[in-house]
């Protein structure tokens, strides 16, 4: 399977290289007279690419001025004019589709995310405030990280459609000629060569940022897993990796946002703007400009005969029940992704955040105000909030229910006590089932707990009455 899905011709096909092209100028004299300065432009690439030295260009003056040559001949103007009105489709409708998809999850995560990380800058913290909250923005950003795990999950099916059904070329693989592409464009840039380098279907430049797309889609993917199931995590890999992905999470966010922002806005939008990715088409000009290789080739028509219908019926037959069992596979995992585990880190309401840094509580000293012993003999008339509860509450709760006033409530005095923090009254006289007091208390689990005598003591008190003196 895995041969099969390797087609044996994207070299060939993929490189515009000497003999090659050669060729098809041959071939395509022979059928159909060509423009002639198309022609001039093909025999000029090798020769450039092995020896990109000057004299050579300066030998060939007319071929390395393609571009004013084309109009100026009169035989390729007729020809030129024809083929500008036709546009060359570059990319389908799911591929644009895909492609704004990707970009508005793109754009989220980089907005939400970087707001988190830099939250402590006003920016940052003025942004999360006004997306609603941090618990708001992370909501925001794992639902736009889980569109872009689908949409990923698309991609690589349509990959694989394109490399095994269609067997198109890997076209986005870097191959040598890219990286002699760049040599050529940096010696034009400093004046030693004439033209640009002759790229093909996609130049080193869409290579590397696709690369870099894919290389870091999964890398948040899998560092983005560690901080979402910190807990799943530590259970197979040592804990120090959640610590490492929030920092290569960071980092790898800052660079793919800068690689937007400088690569893909320069290349894409400032140095000319490239709207195929967009409008799909891109006209003959812009070809001839930005993909004179493949251009050539298409002009040609010795791109690739199509594939026998019958042929592709096969191969899909193959390649549906793979495609299924694949994303059935990738889609389950990313469900567990989602859902393995609710991550403890929840942030807790802004007031007692606030209240662990407020003014220092002193610690309660026991000698003050001693709490008396549980007495079972003890007479209930003796339960009074002066007799007993202030004190009891002093000791065991003063630390968060003091001064501080966690959650708004202040057990420090008998008035404050009634009145209660943010859920109403703390204690309802005469109704203990229904004073939040002891509905929390009673849960067990609360940061201070009364003991269980305690508790009920409480309890009766309130049944009572709850008597102040
Ligand atoms: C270590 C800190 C801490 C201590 C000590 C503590 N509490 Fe609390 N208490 C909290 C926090 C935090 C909340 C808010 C919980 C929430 O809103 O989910 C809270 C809320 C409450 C509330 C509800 C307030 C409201 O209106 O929402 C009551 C009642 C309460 N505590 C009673 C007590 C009593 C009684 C004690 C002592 C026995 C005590 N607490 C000791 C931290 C503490």
């Amino acid at each position: 399977m895995a041969e099969q899905n390797l087609p044996d011709t994207p070299q060939d096909q993929n490189l515009p290289d000497a003999p090659k092209d050669q060729n098809l100028v041959e071939a395509s004299q022979d059928q159909n007279q060509p423009d002639i300065a198309q022609d001039q432009i093909l025999p000029d690439v090798p020769q450039d690419q092995n020896q990109p030295d000057i004299v050579q260009d300066q030998n060939l003056p007319d071929v390395s001025q393609d571009e004013e040559k084309t109009l100026e001949s009169p035989i390729s103007e007729v020809h030129s004019e024809a083929e500008k009105k036709g546009k060359y489709l570059r990319f389908s409708i799911p591929q644009r589709i895909e492609h704004i998809i990707f970009l508005v999850s793109f754009s989220i995560l980089g907005f939400t995310g970087l707001s988190q990380k830099f939250a402590d800058s006003s920016l940052g913290l003025a942004i999360l405030n006004g997306l609603g909250g941090i618990e708001r923005t992370r909501l925001i950003h794992h639902f736009s990280a889980a569109v872009m795990m689908v949409i990923s999950i698309y991609h690589v099916n349509e990959v694989l459609y394109k490399v095994y059904v269609e067997r198109t070329p890997w076209s986005m693989l870097p191959f040598i000629q890219d990286f002699q592409h760049v040599i050529q464009d940096i010696l034009y840039n400093l004046g030693f060569r004439k033209r640009r380098a002759y790229y093909g279907r996609y130049s080193y430049a869409e290579k590397a940022e696709y690369l870099a797309l894919v290389w870091g889609t999964v890398i948040m993917g899998l560092t983005g897993f560690v901080m979402w199931n910190p807990i799943t995590t530590a259970r197979l890999l040592p804990g120090q990796i959640i610590p490492a992905a929030k920092a290569a999470h960071g980092a790898e966010a800052i660079l793919a946002v800068l690689a937007i922002i400088l690569w893909h806005f320069y290349h894409v939008h400032l140095k000319h703007f490239n709207k195929s990715m967009f409008i799909g088409t891109m006209t003959k000009e812009e070809m001839e400009h930005e993909h004179p290789a493949e251009l050539a080739e298409l002009e040609a028509e010795v791109t690739r005969e199509p594939i026998a219908p019958s042929l592709i019926r096969k191969r899909q037959r193959v390649f549906f029940p793979f495609a299924g069992v694949l994303t059935i596979v990738l889609g389950f995992g990313v469900i567990r992704f989602l859902t393995v585990e609710k991550t403890a880190i929840t942030t807790i309401p802004q007031g007692e955040t606030a209240a662990v840094y407020v003014p220092v509580t002193p610690t309660p000293r026991p000698t003050s105000a001693p709490t008396p012993t549980p007495n079972p003999n003890q007479p209930i008339g003796e339960d009074t909030w002066d007799g007993n509860f202030q004190a009891l509450f002093r000791n065991r709760c003063d630390t968060c229910h003091g001064a501080t006033k966690v959650g708004g409530l202040s057990l420090e005095t008998y008035q404050s006590t009634l009145q209660g923090g943010n859920s109403g009254p703390a204690i309802i006289p005469g109704d203990p089932d229904n004073s939040i007091l002891v509905q929390m208390q009673s849960t067990g689990k609360h940061p201070g707990q009364l003991t269980l005598d305690e508790l009920d003591r409480v309890i009766n008190w309130i049944a009572s009455g709850a008597p102040e003196k």
